[in-house]
Order: C-alpha cells, then sequence, then structure tokens
C-alpha cells in the first residue's frame, strides 16, 4: 500500500554489504555485494578487507537497490542501517553511508539491531509478525533462543550458547575438513548425500540437569575434529559426507528440541528461524516435523533472506516508522557488542548505557574469536 513506511537499510556488519528496499512489509529490492571470495582464502572474514570492500560496493550498491525498486531517493519516508552487532570497522562505513544519506537527503535515520532484523525480516515472506514472536536466531556470530513481544522495542533472551554459535561450528568443522569458507552451505551439501546416523556425536547440554535453553557446541567440535582425526592417524579414509551428516543432525536436533521446548514452556503457538544457519536445509526439514508434530505453525525466510542481506534492516527499519519509533540523532556510532536486547538504537543523544549481560559477553566472544 502507498501509505506504508518506503524504507531503505544498510548491512555492512561482516562480509557482505546489502542495501534492501522495503514498503511496510513488501520487499521492493534486495541488492547484495559480497567480499567473502577475498576472505576464502584466509577460511574467515578478515575485517580490514571487509571494511574496503564495503566502502567500494556502498554508493553503487545503494544505487543498484534504488533502480531495482523504481524509486527515487527523495521519496524515501527513513533510512535504516545495522548499528551492531558485528565488526566494527564493518559496521562504521554502514553506519556513516547511512548518515550521509540521511543528512543530505534530510530524511530520519534509523541505526537497528542486526539480530533483530534477521527475526524481523520474516515479515517480507510470511506478512507481520504474532507478538510474542519465538525466535531462534542462528548465525555465524549468534545463538539465541528470544522471546520477542515487539520486535521494535522487547526482545528477551531466553537462552543463547555458552560457547560457540552454530554458523561458527559449521565453519570450524568445514575448516578441518578442507572444505573451505564458509563451512554451511558445503556441508549442506554434502550431508544430503550421508548417514546422519553413521556416526553418533554428543547433543551439548541436553542432559535432564542442564538449562533447558542454552546451547553448547564446543564438545561437539572437538568430539568431531578427534574423530577425523583418529581416522586419519590410523591412515584411513574420513568419510566426509558421513561426517557432515553426523555432525549437522546433532547441532540441528539439539537447536530444534530446544526452540520446540520454548514454544510449549511458554505456549507460544509459532517459531520463527532466522540467520545464516537457519538456510540449512536440514534445520529445515527437521523443525518442519517436529513444529508439525507439537502443533507450532513455523516461520522461516527462503534462504537468501535468512544469510546477511539489506533487505533484513530494511523491513525492522519500515517497523520502526510504522510504529512511531523515534529517529536516531546524526551523532549514531556503531556498536560492534550492541546487545540483542536493544533492537533499536536511538543515538548518543538518547544514548543509556546497556548492562554487559550473559548474552552480550557470548556475542562479543564469538565475534573476535
Ligand atoms: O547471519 P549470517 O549470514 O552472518 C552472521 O550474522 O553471522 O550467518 C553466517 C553463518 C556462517 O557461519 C555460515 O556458515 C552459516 O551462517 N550458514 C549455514 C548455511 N548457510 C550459511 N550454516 C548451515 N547451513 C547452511 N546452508
Ligand atoms: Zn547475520
Amino acid at each position: 500500500m502507498a501509505d506504508e513506511p518506503l524504507v531503505l537499510g544498510i548491512e555492512t556488519s561482516c562480509d557482505e554489504t546489502g542495501v534492501g528496499i522495503v514498503r511496510g512489509t513488501t520487499l521492493l529490492a534486495d541488492a547484495i555485494a559480497s567480499s567473502v571470495d577475498t576472505h576464502a582464502r584466509f577460511g574467515g572474514v578478515v575485517p580490514e578487507f571487509a571494511s574496503r570492500a564495503h566502502l567500494e560496493a556502498m554508493v553503487p550498491t545503494i544505487e543498484r537497490a534504488l533502480k531495482t525498486a523504481g524509486i527515487s531517493a527523495k521519496d524515501l519516508d527513513g533510512i535504516a542501517v545495522t548499528a551492531g552487532p558485528g565488526l566494527a570497522g564493518a559496521l562504521l562505513v554502514g553506519v556513516s553511508a547511512a548518515k550521509a544519506y540521511a543528512y543530505a537527503l534530510n530524511k530520519p535515520l534509523y541505526g537497528v539491531n542486526h539480530l533483530a532484523s534477521h527475526i524481523c525480516v520474516d515479515q517480507l515472506e510470511h506478512g507481520p509478525l504474532p507478538e510474542p514472536t519465538m525466535a531462534l536466531l542462528v548465525s555465524g556470530g549468534h545463538s539465541s533462543l528470544l522471546l520477542a513481544p515487539d520486535i521494535t522495542s522487547d526482545v528477551r533472551p531466553m537462552g543463547a550458547t555458552i560457547d560457540d554459535a552454530a554458523g561458527e561450528a559449521f565453519d570450524k568443522i568445514a575448516r578441518v575438513l578442507d572444505l573451505g569458507f564458509p563451512g554451511g552451505p558445503v556441508i549442506d551439501r554434502l550431508a544430503k548425500e550421508g548417514d546422519p546416523k553413521a556416526i553418533a556425536f554428543p547433543r551439548g547440554l541436553t542432559g535432564s540437569r542442564d538449562p533447558a535453553y542454552d546451547f553448547s557446541f564446543s564438545g561437539l567440535k572437538t568430539a568431531v575434529a578427534r574423530w577425523i582425526e583418529a581416522k586419519r592417524n590410523a591412515g584411513e579414509e574420513v568419510p566426509v559426507r558421513d561426517v557432515a551428516a553426523s555432525f549437522q543432525e546433532a547441532v540441528v536436533d539439539v537447536l530444534t528440541r530446544k526452540a520446540v521446548r520454548a514454544c510449549k514452556d511458554e505456549g507460544v503457538d509459532h517459531l520463527m528461524i532466522g540467520g545464516g544457519v537457519a538456510a540449512n536445509s536440514r534445520l529445515r526439514a527437521l523443525a518442519q516435523e517436529r513444529c508439525e508434530r507439537a502443533g507450532i505453525r513455523l516461520r522461516v525466510p527462503r534462504p537468501g533472506l535468512c544469510t546477511d542481506n539489506g533487505a533484513m534492516v530494511a523491513a525492522l527499519g519500515a517497523e520502526m516508522v510504522a510504529r512511531n519509533r523515534p529517529a536516531s540523532d546524526l551523532e549514531l556510532s556503531a556498536d560492534s557488542s550492541l546487545p540483542v536486547t536493544e533492537p533499536h538504537v536511538p543515538g548518543e543523544a538518547h544514548a543509556h548505557s546497556h548492562d554487559h549481560d550473559h548474552v552480550h559477553e557470548v556475542s562479543k566472544k564469538n565475534l573476535y574469536s
């Protein structure tokens, strides 16, 4: 509808320069430029290279998005940008660009949280999010179960990983198997030809006394690495497809089990899964199976909207405009460890100190490990 907010969103928290344009919950453009090939030979994202690539890609990607959407920048109702969490230098490029456009065009600026954006993006695919929303957020730097009564202002952590993020585990196992970076997509592909029951890898934090909604993937990672090493030491061939399938099964088994349990415990009748790992085909299938059995409706965006993109930032920005949230001031700064509990960053003038809580510390560790 023409009266819904028209918002451009900029995402530069990691290695993807994403620019999306939405009108309300309708996606008009999703332009992306990735520097992943530059990082692949280093086995991980090199922050300095990512920042430089964002700088080069920024203006052309914005122009491409405007052209695809068929709109003029002066028609926009707001400019949204990922203010954190993410790589500090990379975030800074997006925040600076958003400020420059907002200032030059005299449009309101909205600094938003990358993690809340991963959840809000589903509005572009499945319509307005129910309130509260139960979300399983699984990416390269984060793995959390979140209960969000309002995605623009109230996001509550139910649990989080106490060590590695799910995506990080995929990336590390892919490295051990010499499969390149990022690891998720290639493990997903190889696992399709492997036996998920071939090797019984451990399921972290699933004992009866363990925290119900927290995750741990570091023990699994070590177990898989040791198993591979033992095979290699014995001079035996490593059954890569079976290892990939069995490892992947261990991750998605725990994720889906805990997410469904959280929905049941909280009486929430739907589950949203977001973040790069939500692109995983086995996670999607098992979640579907278990949600159906529990009478829970599953919402997962298409894979292209699960991995980092600009549309998700625009989606959350549009929701901020629709709900009359205050715009950020032009002193807005990037916060590499912005906690998941702050979906919206009003800017320096409104700034309040946030607690360095559990989830916050975990996210920080994962981003720099
Ligand atoms: O959300 P995202 O694009 O960036 C961050 O915010 O971290 O997530 C990236 C992570 C990487 O660890 C990548 O290996 C993982 O998502 N990933 C996948 C798949 N596609 C991407 N993991 C499992 N299966 C996939 N198909
Ligand atoms: Zn992400």
